[in-house]
């Protein structure tokens, strides 16, 4: 079958960095289905496992871990599946991606395709609803709208609003959670963007966040998402939390340099971490979660609550059109989410 892989960890700009590559066709066993993938999309995490480094495969290694299509086969184990049936999910980095024309993956982490949205616009969702869903309930339990107090109560204030993650969380966090939202963007591109998935207010992730607070008149929040640069958020976020809330967290500090937490302890602020890869890494007891969180949206994609991320399709997979796509997400600007068709 068709591919994208590499074999060499290179910057961008060389053509070696993805290539074209044809490899055997999998087959499914166990819980996996095989997929033939109608469409992908891009994350950081592509290029962060891509980022230039000395180390040479001897087999192609495929990236990609967003995808949408159409169950092809399933192993002996299957249930929730059957040949036929179009699904979405984000798959298991410890396992090859689905920058592919078929692809494995365990049933448990893979959902039914939203029916009102095309392959790519569900191909631009699954990786980043896991993480923002994952994060606010299941890590920060934030309680769901009409389970806690009113809305107006309750305030979050997500950082790196325009982002995948943050696309997607802003209206997670206002139309699923009830909340408050206020979102940092830093164009005005970016900004309109977030205003328009339902943020109900915009800070300037480059300039400090207390001042701007307290220009606007806002109460400090009760929870934080950090969705960007955790190194240089620190202090904006203990400025800018409420006593006793809590902050849930998605990016390690570059360079694996030490966070300081201490700043949070004067408030009593809860401090967790999301890695979306964690249930299918671990094969934790309970990673249908992932399967469960998939559906759940799935159903809100198509009673109108949420809406596809996908900003831009830049065509078929190949070589090349997905080095243009890592090339964008590196650029660390992009809005929404940049899908690829399938091979
Ligand atoms: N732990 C997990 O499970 C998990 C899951 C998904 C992603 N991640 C990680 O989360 C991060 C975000 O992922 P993503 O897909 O949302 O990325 P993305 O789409 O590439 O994010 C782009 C956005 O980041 C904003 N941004 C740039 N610099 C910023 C800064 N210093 N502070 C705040 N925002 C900034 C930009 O906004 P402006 O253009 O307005 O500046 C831009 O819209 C990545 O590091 C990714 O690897 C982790």
């Amino acid at each position: 079958m068709r591919a994208v892989g590499l074999y060499r960890y290179l910057p961008i700009e060389d053509p070696e960095s993805l290539v074209d590559v044809e490899v055997p066709k999998p087959e499914a066993r166990g819980r996996d289905l095989l997929v033939r993938v109608r469409a992908v999309s891009v994350n950081p995490v592509d290029t962060k496992v891509r980022a230039p480094k000395e180390q040479v495969e001897v087999q192609p290694r495929i990236l990609g871990w967003d995808a949408a299509g159409v169950v092809e086969a399933v192993g002996e184990a299957v249930s929730l599946f059957s040949p036929g049936d179009e699904v979405y999910y984000a798959g298991s980095n410890v396992r090859p991606g689905c920058d592919s024309e078929y692809h494995l993956v365990d049933e448990r982490i893979v959902g039914r395709k939203p029916r009102n949205l095309s392959f790519e616009e569900a191909a631009a969702m699954p990786l980043t609803t896991l993480t923002a869903w994952e994060v606010l309930f299941d890590r920060m339990v934030v309680p769901r709208a009409g389970e806690g107090p009113a809305r107006s109560v309750l305030s979050v204030l997500i950082i790196g609003g325009a982002g995948g993650v943050g696309s997607i969380a802003v209206q997670i966090a206002r139309q699923v959670a009830g909340l408050r939202v206020l979102a940092t963007a830093s164009r005005g591109e970016s900004a309109e963007w977030c205003r328009s998935l339902g943020a109900d207010e915009i800070i300037d992730h480059r300039q400090p966040f207390a001042e701007q607070f307290q220009r606007l008149g806002e109460p400090l929040v009760d929870y934080i998402l950090c969705f960007n640069s955790t190194e240089q958020h620190v202090q904006n976020m203990a400025d800018v939390i409420k006593p006793q809330g809590k902050i849930g967290c998605i990016v390690g500090a570059k360079g694996n340099q030490p966070i300081p937490i201490n700043v949070f302890m004067r408030k009593s602020v809860a401090f967790c971490w999301e890695l979306m890869f964690t249930r299918p890494d671990f094969q934790t007891p309970d990673m249908q979660a992932q399967h469960e969180i998939l559906n759940a949206a799935a159903d809100l994609y198509e009673n109108g609550t949420l809406r596809s991320t996908m900003r831009e399709s830049l065509g078929p997979l190949n070589a090349e059109t997905l080095r243009r796509a890592h090339a964008r997400i590196e650029s660390g600007r992009t809005i929404g989410k940049l899908v690829l068709a399938g091979i």
